[in-house]
């Protein structure tokens, strides 16, 4: 049979984690996509990562370009076109600019790969899936955003350390909107199965929750620029679940239809990914604090969706 086919749009730092991500665990084929002024740029790394293959040993053919007409029959994109964050910005404050270019991404992508499942990452997030969907008019279960993979492993991850655990053992979902009111889903916490508000003191939970909300800004602070790695891996996670029909359940900005109670939104909430896509959406009984902080979440969702309706 021949390999998948990975279409990467934007070959900057996310897109090359990406890219050695999907060669390395032999999901298939990548094709590196940028603009044409960075089209060599996008070409070099794929040089760059397909001598790393013989060193590696995958067989995946990896390949930039900037025409659309290579990426022709993807199975996968995963979308990071688009500016990150600088220090002091919001995700937010990226709507100007990365607006056009989803627009743009999405056009090409419902003309050259009209069947493939999209993964979207390009800030701010909920918003940037959103209007994909709508410019594509793909179905709902094939295009879905890459946030709450990576905020649930940062939540995990200071869980973990403050428990003194394995990060094996910590079981977390974060939903809501990529955003700084995002809502780590606190009753459903657990260590091995134990609530880990039996285990972490109150006043170190309330710590944590703070941190993983402004978990993307505490990076963006340190580096100038946002973070590649863990966004990469949980995207990839994404990308596996529906290549090799894994039927995960994940916490994704996933399309809702009713469902939490609202409609023509996407945000976060825990979603099986199989081989059809979004094939399903778990709608857990929440606390009445965290349907508080999900509808403080959807609302701000909602705002910038609205902007981007107006523009
Ligand atoms: N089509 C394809 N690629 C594009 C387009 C476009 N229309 N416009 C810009 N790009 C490319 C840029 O040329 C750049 O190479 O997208 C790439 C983005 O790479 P980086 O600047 O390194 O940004 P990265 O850290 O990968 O983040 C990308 O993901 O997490 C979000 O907030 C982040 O929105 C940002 C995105």
């Amino acid at each position: 049979m021949a390999r998948k086919k990975i279409g990467l749009i934007g070959a900057g730092n996310i897109g090359g984690e990406l890219a050695r991500l999907c060669a390395n665990e032999q999901l298939g084929d990548v094709w590196l996509f940028d603009i044409a002024a960075k089209e060599n740029f996008a070409k070099g790394k794929a040089l760059d990562l397909e001598q790393n293959s013989s060193v590696l040993g995958y067989d995946a053919n990896i390949r930039g370009t900037s025409n659309w007409a290579d990426l022709e029959g993807s199975d996968v994109l995963i979308i990071t076109a688009g500016i990150p964050r600088k220090p002091g910005q919001s995700r937010d404050d990226l709507v100007a600019t990365n607006l056009p270019i989803i627009r743009n991404v999405a056009e090409n992508a419902k003309k050259h790969c009209p069947g493939a499942f999209a993964i979207v990452i390009s800030n701010p997030l909920d918003a940037m899936v959103y209007e994909y969907k709508r410019v594509t008019g793909c179905p709902k279960g094939k295009v879905v955003g890459m946030a709450g993979v990576l905020d649930s492993a940062r939540f995990q991850l200071f869980l973990a350390r403050e428990a003194g655990v394995s990060i094996k053992d910590v079981r977390a979902m974060v939903l809501g909107g990529h955003g700084d009111d995002m809502v780590p889903v606190l009753s459903m916490t657990t260590i091995n199965g134990i609530p880990a508000s039996t285990l972490i003191a109150k006043d170190k939970l309330t710590a944590i929750v703070d941190r993983t909300r402004k978990g993307g800004g505490e990076i963006v602070g340190l580096m100038g620029t946002s973070a590649y790695y863990a966004p990469a891996s949980s995207a990839v996670a994404m990308a596996e679940a529906y290549l090799l029909d894994q039927k995960r359940l994940l916490a994704c900005a996933a399309y809702l239809d009713g469902e939490y109670g609202y409609k023509d939104l996407f945000i976060g909430v825990p979603a099986v990914i199989g081989a059809s896509g979004v094939e399903k959406i778990i709608e857990l009984a929440l606390t009445d604090e965290e349907k508080g902080m999900l509808e403080k979440s959807a609302k701000s969702v909602q705002a910038v969706v609205d902007v981007c309706k107006k523009s």
